[in-house]
């Protein structure tokens, strides 16, 4: 008979992992039973379960105990289905757990999407509780499953990260440095900024001495900065500081060496996990979470309902398109690999150039 497969995490020490099977759900009224076939992971699924109390994330596909189920970017057909209009047969796009099947209840259903309306999920930011019917998209988008897994979701919040500072006037700054800018947010930060003729701005990346090589293939930054030598940086021009690292040392460092010219400091990530601090006063602009729902309401509010989202979506497929042949996909089909990918994401043991997609059906 078959199974479910799910990878649960420790939520109290994330490098502890189980393999869980167990008979497939069924589903109750309303309800449909989704076959995940795909999905993709990368340092944003760990923020994800580093922040999971924070903001919530564990609260999408509660587990029991201390365990959590780390959400993913995924594809799923629906396999079985009590709600009318979502039949079985439906390819979606959306949030899920790292399992092989899940259980979505759907509502509020137009053509190309619908909202996951179960009690559990109705606290929780719904950003993530909107799930794509992909069969209703255009065909070029169809036929990107793969990189709308691994990089739209990040893209996404690059092209919302870049519009926030145009939209800003780069708050005066004539350098817009990156922390981390080898993961694929900042990439596709530096990508959008230094491929815009309209943006005069200098990109500084700042990334591990191991990774500079990676980013110069990339060909998105005007000057790349490895750790450890922030001190080359121009500091008499003024800098946005956008910030997909956590690592609370290298913040304070680009604040005390650019003083009252860190014209503003944006927070994303937190790729360095376990760097995480607090950085106490700094000079310059305070450090402020960069909140991406706030600019696509104001987006909204000016250029009507869902069309910053399409913008994104737009600049994410011409980024990814451009970087075809730079990321090596590679697939992990079962439960016990994803455990080991889990510990070396953790580990900051996975290569920028490394695409993972995992499928558990
Ligand atoms: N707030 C939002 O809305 C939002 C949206 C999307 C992404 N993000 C955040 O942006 C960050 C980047 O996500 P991503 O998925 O694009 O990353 P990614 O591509 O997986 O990033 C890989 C890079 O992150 C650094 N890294 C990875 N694991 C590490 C570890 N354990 N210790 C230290 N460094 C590590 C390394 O870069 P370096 O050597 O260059 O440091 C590595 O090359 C995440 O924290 C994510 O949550 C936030």
């Amino acid at each position: 008979m078959a199974q479910c497969t799910e990878l649960w995490v420790d939520r109290t020490d994330l490098r502890t992992t189980q393999a869980v099977s167990l008979p497939l759900p069924e589903p109750g009224e309303g309800e449909v039973l989704v076959a995940i076939d795909k999905f993709g992971l990368t340092s944003n699924n760990v923020s994800y379960a580093v922040a999971g109390d924070e903001i919530g994330y564990w609260g999408y596909y509660p587990a029991l105990g201390n365990w959590g189920k780390v959400p993913v970017w995924g594809c799923a057909d629906v396999v079985v289905s009590n709600c009318p209009q979502v039949p079985a047969g439906e390819r979606l796009w959306g949030f899920f757990p790292m399992a092989s099947h899940a259980l979505l209840q759907p509502g509020k259903v137009c053509d190309d999407r619908f909202v996951d309306l179960a009690a559990h999920r109705q606290g929780l930011p719904s950003l993530y509780n909107g799930y794509r019917r992909t069969r209703a998209e255009p065909a070029f988008l169809q036929a990107m499953e793969v990189e709308r897994c691994l990089l739209f979701p990040l893209l996404a919040t690059s092209w919302l990260i870049y519009d926030f500072l145009v939209d800003n006037d780069f708050f005066g700054a004539d350098q817009v440095l990156i922390g981390s800018v080898s993961s694929k947010t900042g990439a596709g930060l530096a990508e959008m900024l230094h491929g815009a003729p309209e943006v005069g701005q200098r990109v500084v990346g700042l990334t591990s001495a191991s990774n500079v090589a990676y980013v110069e293939r990339l060909g998105c930054c005007d000057e790349i900065v490895a750790y450890g030598r922030e001190a080359c940086i121009d500091t008499s021009v003024p800098a946005a500081y956008v910030d997909m690292s956590g690592d609370a040392r290298l913040t304070a460092t680009l604040h005390r060496l650019l003083g009252n010219n860190m014209v503003n400091s944006a927070m994303v990530g937190a790729t360095h996990w376990e760097q995480r601090g607090d950085t106490g006063d700094l000079p310059g602009a305070r450090p402020t979470f960069f909140f991406a729902p706030a600019q696509i309401g104001k987006r909204d509010a000016q250029w009507g309902p869902g069309e910053a989202m399409a913008r994104a979506m737009a600049a994410s497929a011409r980024v990814a398109n451009k970087w075809q042949g730079e990321l090596a996909v590679e697939w992990t089909r079962d439960v016990d690999s994803l455990a080991r990918l889990w510990r070396q994401l953790l580990d900051n043991g996975v290569a920028p150039n490394r695409g993972l997609m995992v499928s558990l059906l």
